[in-house]
């Protein structure tokens, strides 16, 4: 990954200001996206995922959201300082986001064919008939059969699965560089899940779309990530290729996360899941924000924050002390 990234995002913090002060959601994010590269956001519920996102979408709520610091370059262009007015043209066709349940993102009063025609002709000049091929064309693309047919129907007429397809289509009808998919298949039924995984694998090759996936599930980073970041409340905790964190998990809270993935091969009784809750954002004043859930944790875990210790060739990052020096634990 030579090239001059897709995405670079440096130090991130994006806040909600609520009646309790300030949430601080997340703070101090930095990763980058290179082109054609498909990078896995993970943690539980309340990590920070969707704020990361939506703040690269400059989609916060504000108020009570805003994002109080660092950069977001998209192709260069700092996202944090342009005019809504100059969002509106990167979204869609720079940089699309799917979402988690497709119907909310679809308007039921509106055809199929109408609303991916609207998407088509509000990034480009083309004309009716031209932006209709093209919706076609990208129907096909994601694999929906009767593409002609599809255009004239109302999103209530579809399965899930279809539906996630068309909100696919209508995100990457524009070719942008980077696509954000944030649990994309949750919504689904697993059979669908797999199919829909496959399709962002296979479109990823095609067009060489970057892709950030967005996930809980550490099963689907495995299935089309190449490198993967773990938050853990508000904060990245490791950060690397997936083979290596697979192999090699660093930080307590990914061995964890890791050893909460069903084994097909081996049939579980039951799932191992982290015991404890994620804290809330802000909760955590010192001290590592793992640690009441680490079974590694020594006092100055309490005391003082651990920062992000990378191996000599950077490309695995962790949160935490014991491998401050290069140290570990298995
Ligand atoms: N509108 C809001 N107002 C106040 N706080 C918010 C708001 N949206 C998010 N937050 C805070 O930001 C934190 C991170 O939320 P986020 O939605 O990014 O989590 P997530 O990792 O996407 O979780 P999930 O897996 O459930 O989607 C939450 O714990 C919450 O405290
Ligand atoms: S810094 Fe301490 S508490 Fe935090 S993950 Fe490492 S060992 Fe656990
Ligand atoms: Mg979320």
């Amino acid at each position: 990954m030579s090239q001059t990234p897709v995405l670079e995002v440096k130090q991130l913090r994006t806040s909600f200001f609520t009646g309790e002060g300030e949430v601080p959601a997340v703070e101090d994010i930095t990763f980058s996206v290179g082109k054609g590269e498909v990078i896995g956001i993970v943690g539980e519920s309340g990590c920070g995922k969707s704020v990361t996102s939506l703040s690269i979408m400059r989609l916060i709520p504000q108020p009570p959201g805003k994002i109080i610091g660092g950069e977001i370059r998209l192709n260069g262009e700092n996202l944090v300082d342009v005019s809504e007015k100059r969002m509106r043209q990167i979204r869609g066709n720079d940089v699309a986001m799917i979402f988690q349940e497709p119907m909310t993102s679809l308007n039921p009063l509106f055809t199929i064919g109408n609303q991916l025609m609207e998407a088509i002709r509000l990034h480009s000049n083309a004309t009716k008939k031209e932006a209709y091929s093209q919706a076609v064309d990208m129907m096909k693309l994601v694999g929906l059969p009767r593409a002609e047919q599809l255009m004239k129907e109302y999103p209530h007429q579809l399965s899930g699965g279809m539906r996630q397809r068309v909100m696919i289509a209508m995100a990457l009808s524009c070719h942008p560089r980077l696509l954000i998919a944030d649990e994309p298949t949750t919504a689904l039924d697993v059979t669908i899940q797999a199919q829909i995984l496959a399709l962002m694998r296979d479109l990823n090759h095609k067009l060489d779309t970057s892709i950030i996936m967005i996930t809980h599930d550490l099963g689907v980073v495995a299935e089309v990530c190449q490198r993967v970041i773990v938050m853990y409340a508000g904060k990245i905790v490791e950060e690397g290729f997936v083979e290596d964190i697979f192999k090699n998990p660093k930080h307590p809270y990914t061995q964890g996360l890791l050893k909460s993935v069903p084994d097909i091969m081996e049939k579980k009784e039951r799932l191992y899941s982290i015991p404890g809750n994620v804290p809330k954002p802000g909760s955590i004043k010192q001290g590592c924000r793992f640690a009441a859930r680490c079974e590694h944790a020594f006092e100055r875990c309490l005391e003082s924050t651990p920062d992000l210790y990378a191996t000599e060739d950077q490309a695995h990052q962790v949160r935490c002390f014991l491998h401050e020096e290069g140290g570990g634990i298995q």
